[in-house]
């Protein structure tokens, strides 16, 4: 599960979206994601480079045996497309998630760089990285296109070398396996925004207690950083640090209306899937 803490030094990489595509976190994150990409793409927008320093499979088949053992997907997505008076800023997601299943029944999931590959223009571009094999293959099969360049390279040091100086967004979402993960998060943020101060910067975490939560957020006040937008949304109350009970993102330089489209998510997730006690909030760090 995502969120576990480990020993210093200790790596594991058991890690498969496939057991987690399509919960509630993957709502909250990929629906801020679209409406994100869709206020950094208007018309009158330069280029974007969009960097998915941890990209997953690409493509999910909720019906198969790991989404069925974990029952997340059935709690999420399933929930979310038969809520025909879900909210708006679920719109662009609802829309992606037919478009994966032409048929009709709900049978697949979209990753974060199908859902980003989708939402490029022609002169936009997209680097998803990827170090597990076996979902390092189906990324290939399922991100083919013009202006996609999938890696099986290391995320953290790919956003680093290619934040550059254009209109850029980068994607941070791992699987929190290594102890470590947050410092490599910090690290990475400051070297892009060393770089590219204008970049912006979406960081997804899992919430099970608020000290770890807490103790990331502090790293990233001691850093003079733009003012970062923070998406929290808790299932329940975190009185056991052993569930992850919610989830957070932490967005630099957001664009304008985001903030908006955010609350909105994070709140209908809490309410709509969480349990008594669970909210969704927005506040700057
Ligand atoms: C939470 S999943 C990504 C889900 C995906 N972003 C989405 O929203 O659909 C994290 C992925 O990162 C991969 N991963 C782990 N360490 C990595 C690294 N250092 N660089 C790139 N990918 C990594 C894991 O194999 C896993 O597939």
């Amino acid at each position: 599960m995502a969120g576990r803490r480990r020993n210093p030094g200790e790596t594991c990489l058991n890690y498969r979206h496939a057991f987690h595509a399509g919960n509630f976190a993957d709502l909250v994150k990929h629906a801020c994601l679209l409406s994100m990409l869709g206020r950094l793409t208007g018309a009158q927008d330069g280029p974007l480079g969009v960097i998915d320093t941890h990209a997953g499979a690409g493509l999910y088949d909720i019906t198969g045996d790991e989404a069925l053992k974990s029952g997340e997907a059935a709690a999420g997505v399933a929930r979310l497309m038969a809520d025909a008076a879900a909210p708006q800023v679920f719109a662009s997601l609802k829309a992606a998630v037919e478009k994966a299943n032409p048929d009709g029944a709900l049978r697949f999931y979209p990753g974060s760089p199908r859902l980003i590959a989708d939402a490029l223009r022609p002169a936009d571009s997209l680097v998803a990285c990827e170090t597990r094999p076996d979902d390092l293959a189906r990324l290939r099969q399922n991100l083919v296109g013009p202006n996609r360049q999938v890696l099986g390279d290391d995320g953290y040091a790919t956003a680093l070398k290619g934040a550059g100086s254009g209109r850029t967004l980068v994607h941070i979402d791992p699987p929190f396996e290594r102890a470590d993960e947050y410092d490599r998060i910090a690290a990475t943020v400051a070297g892009v925004v060393r770089r590219n101060p204008k970049a912006a910067i979406m960081i997804w975490l899992p919430l099970k207690d608020l000290e770890t939560f807490d103790a990331f957020l502090r790293t990233l006040e001691t850093m003079q950083l733009p003012r970062a937008l923070v998406v929290e949304t808790r299932l329940r109350p975190l009185h056991d640090p052993m569930r992850m009970n919610g989830c957070a993102l932490v967005i630099l330089n957001d664009p304008p209306g985001l903030e908006a489209d955010a609350g909105v998510a994070s709140g209908w997730i809490a309410g709509a899937l969480g349990e008594a006690g669970g909210q969704g909030r927005v506040w700057r760090l």
